[in-house]
């Protein structure tokens, strides 16, 4: 399979929250008088970094985008396309959609790579990824949930908690006042969870530990779990809770983004690596997270290892989590989206040989 040559549609969503503004936007800027700008070198995307890989590959790559609108979806369906190199994270700015475009995808009997509709929809509902944790027998932090009077309690919690929504991604409503220590301040935080992102409150018990993140490469048996990664939270100022709040993760002009920084994980042992590998390959099983995937996880102080959530699709730019883990594995960027395309594309041979199989 690696050397055929493949098209290749990097599909990305896009959505505008309010056509109207971003047209007149573009219509001033085009009307703008030009003026001298300091030149500030613009950091690639990731798809512009994938589309650059596939071609290194020698594959034939093709963007391709989903933009909110029915007629998007039509012209996906006449996509001729080898293969979709799945981007999308929501439709028309909806995050829980994600999973309808996968299973969409699917209907039209295209290829794509990482995740399907199954494994979107189990990782997104926080909830229900907990519960089949448990099922499994992988630690996962005790919780319970609230929405609109209703409280579901999966165990019996106790302070400090953190309170999150069950649905989002992206440490979206996650910030320092997640962190709470007393009946008030959880009360307001769940009322503000349902009211801000109408999604239950997924209420937690806060894990103190080291934020340790497990790339993972690979299906079935021969899923590969990649060097550990730290995102270092100890310099974050006294009395701010350390956790990768959405400032911590995206807000580059904040202090909190400044003080805190990912890397290979350093001082594990070899009993620590392997529990958590174990634990993180566990999840992804579980899940049914397929090509690559990302598990979060806290390690206690006294050792024990406790999963946050699993990404399904985590975010493939260079300078991100998994990208470094591929490449403290030895693969380069490009190798790395290679052995993306190589998996996927194995999956689909797979399939097709086992119902050749079943037909003699
Ligand atoms: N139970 C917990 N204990 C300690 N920290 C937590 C816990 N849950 C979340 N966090 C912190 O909040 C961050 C974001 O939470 P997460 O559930 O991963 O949300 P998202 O899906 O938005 O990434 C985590 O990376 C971690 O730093
Ligand atoms: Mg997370």
């Amino acid at each position: 399979m690696s050397g055929a040559k493949l098209k290749i549609a990097l599909l990305y969503d896009v959505w505008n929250e309010d056509p109207i503004a971003a047209a007149k936007e573009e219509e001033v800027s085009v009307r703008k008088p030009r003026k001298k700008v300091k030149k500030v070198k613009k950091e690639k995307t990731d798809r512009e970094e994938i589309f650059e890989a596939l071609q290194k590959l020698g594959h034939e790559p093709s963007y391709f985008e989903l933009d909110g609108r029915p007629q998007s979806l039509h012209s996906l369906s006449r996509c001729d396309a080898d293969l979709i190199f799945n981007l999308t994270e929501s439709f028309d700015g909806d995050d829980t959609k994600e999973m309808n475009v996968v299973a969409y995808i699917d209907l039209l009997g295209l290829r794509y790579t990482g995740a399907g509709p199954h494994a979107i929809i189990l990782a997104q509902d926080k909830a229900i990824a907990k519960k089949i944790f448990a099922f499994h027998g992988i630690k996962t932090p005790f919780f319970a949930t609230a929405y609109r009077g209703r409280i579901e309690h999966a165990h019996d919690i106790s302070f400090p908690l953190i309170v999150k929504p069950s649905w989002e991604d992206g440490s979206i409503g996650i910030d320092a006042g997640s962190v709470v220590t007393n009946i008030k301040e959880m009360m307001e935080r769940v009322e503000y969870i349902q009211d801000e992102f109408d999604s239950p409150a997924l209420i937690e018990e806060y894990i103190e530990g080291r934020e340790i993140y497990a790339g993972i490469l690979g299906n079935y048996e021969r899923a590969q779990v990649l060097p550990m990664v730290e995102l270092d939270l100890s310099r974050l100022p006294e009395g701010t809770p350390k956790i990768a709040s959405y400032d911590v993760k995206f807000e580059k002009n904040t202090e909190v983004y400044k003080l805190t920084k990912s890397a290979i994980a350093e001082n594990l042992d070899e009993v620590t690596t392997k529990r958590l590998s174990d634990t993180a390959l566990a999840a992804y099983r579980a899940l049914k997270l397929r090509d690559y995937g990302r598990i979060d996880m806290r390690l206690a102080p006294n050792g024990d290892v406790y999963v946050i959530e699993a990404n399904p699709n985590p975010w493939l730019a260079s300078r991100q989590e998994f990208a470094m883990a591929a490449k403290a594995f030895g693969l380069s960027y490009t190798e790395m989206i290679g052995a993306i395309i190589d998996l996927a594309m194995s999956r689909y041979l797979n399939a097709s040989l086992a119902s050749t199989a079943a037909m003699r």
